[in-house]
């Protein structure tokens, strides 16, 4: 019996308009879009909105440091994010940001409703201020020495090496990193959001269910220790809303970046009028409203958020479901260690789908990270979704096309089996709804695992030269039932997969209910491969790609910081060296690659023959026929790496660090294609 529809509204946190999207951002937003995707497919009425997080101090230096306007620099950055979203199969209804007049609406609303509340307060402090740059300083824009432990060059709020938590006054030889002066003590006056007024409020909130029992916990904890007022004002200069009635006063970062949740729908009501904002965000909404987010995030969406609805008369979220971080190869993802892996290098080597697939294998609904372990990636890939799932179709559409002229038989030939993986559908759905992906993505590979026992059982290949062409086809036809059950429950995670899926098989876009009636006596097209097996090179080329020139992680004072100086690499001996086949070669032709935004194809002229080398270059030669007929130095002898838009044969050398800065190698006019270079 379908469930009553449901009136859902889902977001993910906003992602700061000043970075690129990596892989570490992309547990949530996948986690969020297959959770977003599984109930669409259950019929329910689910909305997915998010936003640019564009205010504050980082992004307001960063953008001074270009030489640009905020707005400007939060533009360039939410086009690449949203971009990387869709290339990634992220689907979001609403996509806006908390600098737009939808925010600035709703956060003076709700400033004004805690006003009149009574629950702000004001309050002077003292904060370290930065007389050269004539600004105060947050806490992570002071740097030195810890007082607990003396270790050098820490931030100002919390030491990495010991772990103490303290302010910055507390440092020993302070200095602001923005101009590597002694920071100064300035009182202000800030006004602050009491918080302790709601803890009745909180403690009844988080008993409901609305937290997984980890996160829950910690809340007690903060409990224990005392609710504290929270800062919700920043001084001039700073890139935000003023304060209403206040004197260069800026509403922190942190207040309106959750309202940007609010903004966003609201956004999304003036271009849909059906929607009834109220039904959504007033007291006595009936909508469901999930906030998924990263565990470092919880005191804000746990505390301070449903604190700050219900202080102004809104409704509070049903759920706040935190996940853990990403590691690859069990470490934090790294620059040096060529672990640090953005969307878009992702994207220029893989498919969405392989990580699409291999997170949802991990996640489960609690706060443990999650590790991206490159080997065990490709082999789950590989074994899961082309040798377990693709192959079940490949495996029974040819016989369909050579036997049956492309269409199915009236009946199935394994009906108790077909009614099992129907049935498993019940427990798979339940694991979806819970967010128990890993769960999900066991017993769905549990049935292709069954899905394939029957083939070996039946044999069609042996029943199709046996001459026995009706019940081969029968077994066929089970099979791609069997596949078509297997696929509307991995929808959620490869929506692409499904849509060729369905192309395939001509049938209208699978959801649960199609779940029920099988797919008889019904024309299919020929059989396409539908995702390929990972080759294990495409990875070297993943790490390899050179990354973009990292943002600072706070920004220097100078207008534009000269590149960093590589240290100089392990020491080999010459016979290492001389392993090495560095030849002179002319390209041929040089051209941008379709949908990669780093590439180009170089076709190039080694002197013994052609060969096409994926150079990710693009950024600093925008011109590529400029480069026909230069003379460039090639790795002749390096192993050919399959990449995902082709085979790169060969490395051309370029020295810097990426991004505009590439320069290419040249050798002396005089050489000529294939002399060796030693
Ligand atoms: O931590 C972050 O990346 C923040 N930009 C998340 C904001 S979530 C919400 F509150 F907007
Ligand atoms: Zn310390």
């Amino acid at each position: 019996m379908p469930s009553p529809k449901r009136k859902i509204l889902v977001t993910s946190a906003l992602p700061y308009a000043n970075g690129d999207i990596h892989l570490g951002h992309l547990v949530e937003y996948l986690q969020t879009d297959i959770w977003v995707r599984f109930q669409k497919m259950r019929g329910h009425d689910c909305l997915y909105v998010c936003a640019s997080d564009a205010h504050g101090t980082p992004i307001m230096l960063r953008a001074e440091q270009e030489g640009i306007s905020p707005e400007a620099l939060v533009e360039r950055y939410t086009v690449a994010h949203q971009r990387d979203f869709a290339e990634f199969l992220i689907e979001f209804d609403n996509y806006h940001s908390t600098h737009s007049a939808e925010n600035r609406e709703i956060v003076e609303r709700i400033y004004q409703a805690l006003k009149v509340g009574g629950h702000i307060e004001r309050r002077t402090i003292q904060q370290a201020y930065d007389d050269a740059k004539g600004m105060f300083l947050p806490d992570r824009f002071v740097r030195g020495t810890c007082p607990k432990c003396g270790a050098a060059d820490q931030y100002g709020d919390s030491c990495e090496v010991c772990g103490a938590t303290y302010a910055p006054t507390d440092l020993l030889d302070a200095r602001s990193v923005l101009s590597g002066t002694a920071p100064s003590q300035r009182a202000s006056e800030h006004l602050f959001f009491r918080l302790g007024d709601f803890e009745g409020m909180l403690r009844e909130w988080i008993t409901g269910g609305r937290l997984h029992a980890s996160v829950a916990a910690k809340l007690e904890e903060w409990f224990a220790a005392g609710l504290r007022d929270w800062d919700i004002s920043r001084d001039a200069p700073y890139f935000g809303f003023p304060i209403p009635g206040e004197q260069d006063k800026y509403f922190y970062v942190w207040l309106d970046a959750p309202v940007g949740y609010i903004a966003s729908f609201l956004n999304l009501c003036r271009k849909r009028p059906e929607l009834d904002f109220d039904a959504y965000w007033g007291k006595d909404s009936d909508v469901e409203l999930y906030h998924f987010i990263g565990k470092d995030i919880v005191y804000f969406h746990a505390l301070f958020w449903p604190a700050v609805l219900a202080g102004s008369g809104m409704r509070t979220p049903d759920g706040v479901f935190a996940h853990g971080f990403l590691t690859v190869n069990g470490q934090k993802m790294s620059k040096s260690r060529g672990t640090f892996i953005t969307a878009r290098s992702y994207l220029e080597v893989l498919q969405p789908e392989y990580l699409r697939y291999y997170y949802a294998a991990k996640l489960g609904p609690g706060i443990d990270d999650i590790d991206l372990n490159l080997e065990d990636f490709v082999a789950r890939v590989n074994a899961d979704l082309v040798g377990k799932i693709v192959n079940i179709a490949s495996r029974c559409a040819g016989f369909v096309h050579r036997l049956g002229d492309g269409r199915l038989t009236d009946v199935l030939h394994a009906p108790e089996l077909q009614q099992d993986f129907v049935q498993g559908s019940a427990s798979i759905a339940e694991a979806f709804e819970r967010r128990e992906f890993s769960r999900a993505m066991r017993e769905i590979m549990a049935l292709a695992d069954r899905a394939n026992v029957y083939i070996d059982q039946h044999k069609p290949w042996i029943l199709a030269k046996q001459g026995d062409t009706a019940e081969a086809l029968a077994v066929c036809t089970q099979g791609l039932n069997l596949y078509r059950v297997l696929i509307t429950l991995l929808k959620p995670v490869l929506p692409q997969v499904a849509a060729h899926s369905e192309a395939f098989l001509r049938i209208a876009p699978l959801n649960w209910e199609s779940l029920q009636s099988p797919l008889l006596d019904h024309a299919i097209e020929p059989f396409q491969p539908l995702l390929g097996r990972i080759d294990a090179t495409m990875l070297e080329s993943l790490v390899s790609v050179p990354a973009a020139p990292a943002a600072p992680a706070a920004p220097a004072a100078a207008a534009r910081p000269a590149p960093d100086i590589e240290p100089i690499a392990e020491e080999i001996d010459i016979e290492a060296f001389s392993r090495i086949d560095l030849r002179v070669a002319r390209v041929l032709s040089a051209e941008f690659v379709e949908d990669a935004d780093r590439l180009l194809r170089l076709e190039l002229d080694d002197g013994l023959g052609r060969r096409q080398v994926l150079a990710g270059i693009r950024a600093a030669y925008g011109d590529p026929a400029s480069l026909v007929g230069r003379h460039v130095v090639v790795v002749a002898n390096l192993k050919p790496r399959k990449m995902r838009f082709g085979e790169s044969q060969g490395m051309v050398l370029a020295a810097g660090p990426g991004g505009e800065e590439i320069y290419l190698l040249s050798p002396d006019a005089g050489s000529t294609p294939g002399m060796r270079i030693r």
